[in-house]
């Protein structure tokens, strides 16, 4: 079994969502002896953006096809996920390799494989909150994830910037869910 760590935060050792990640993959190491982890720091080695020439190099996909795990660091930036990431999910949504359009729409081609998001977020963003018709992010990553026929697992730490108190709330709370997530 193969997990693959993504990892996408500017914020270095200060990140929620790079602790989260870190956990989750810890956890499910540790329960799942001899998984191999592979990891993937789009800060440190950022993929460039998307350009026709570049649909040539398939490391990227065969790297996410080849896991069984893929846990996904997402802080929002700017209502949505960094542009880091979505340089990663352009080599990852290639027509004929995880979709492909059918008579009946398009269909999804991944399977079996599990995805876990580690959300972070410096607001509130729920339903009926004043800032809902802003999320972009964990709307676009199920929507991704969907198409391409995987249902994504979300791991929530929100309101990381509203205070001190607020922050440790999230992140305790985060990290009880990881708990579970890996059992
Ligand atoms: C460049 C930048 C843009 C951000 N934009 C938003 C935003 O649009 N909405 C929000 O709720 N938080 C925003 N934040 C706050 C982050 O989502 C929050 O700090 C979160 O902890 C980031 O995850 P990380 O700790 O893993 O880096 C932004 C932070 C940065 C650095």
């Amino acid at each position: 079994m193969t997990i693959l760590k993504i990892d996408s935060s500017i914020n270095g050792e200060n990140s929620a969502s790079r602790s989260l990640t870190d956990s989750i993959t810890r956890q499910l190491r540790a329960s799942n002896w001899g998984e191999q982890l592979v990891t993937r720091d789009l800060v440190a080695d950022p993929l460039p953006h998307l350009t026709f020439e570049a649909f040539a190099d398939t490391s990227v996909l065969d790297e996410f096809l080849g896991a069984d795990v893929v846990v996904i660091g997402a802080p929002m930036y700017n209502f949505t996920v960094p542009s880091q990431l979505k340089a990663w999910i352009d080599r990852i949504a290639i027509a004929g390799k995880t979709f492909h359009y059918t008579a009946n729409g398009p269909e999804g081609l991944v399977k079996g494989k599990r995805v876990i998001v580690a959300l972070a977020r410096g607001g509130f963003y729920g339903e009926g909150s004043p800032a809902a018709p802003l999320e972009h992010l964990e709307t676009y990553l199920k929507g991704v994830f969907n198409f391409i026929g995987v249902e994504p697992e979300f791991v929530y730490a929100d309101g990381l910037a509203v205070s001190a108190e607020q922050r440790d709330t999230a992140l305790k709370s985060a990290f009880i869910e990881v708990e579970r997530l890996a059992a």
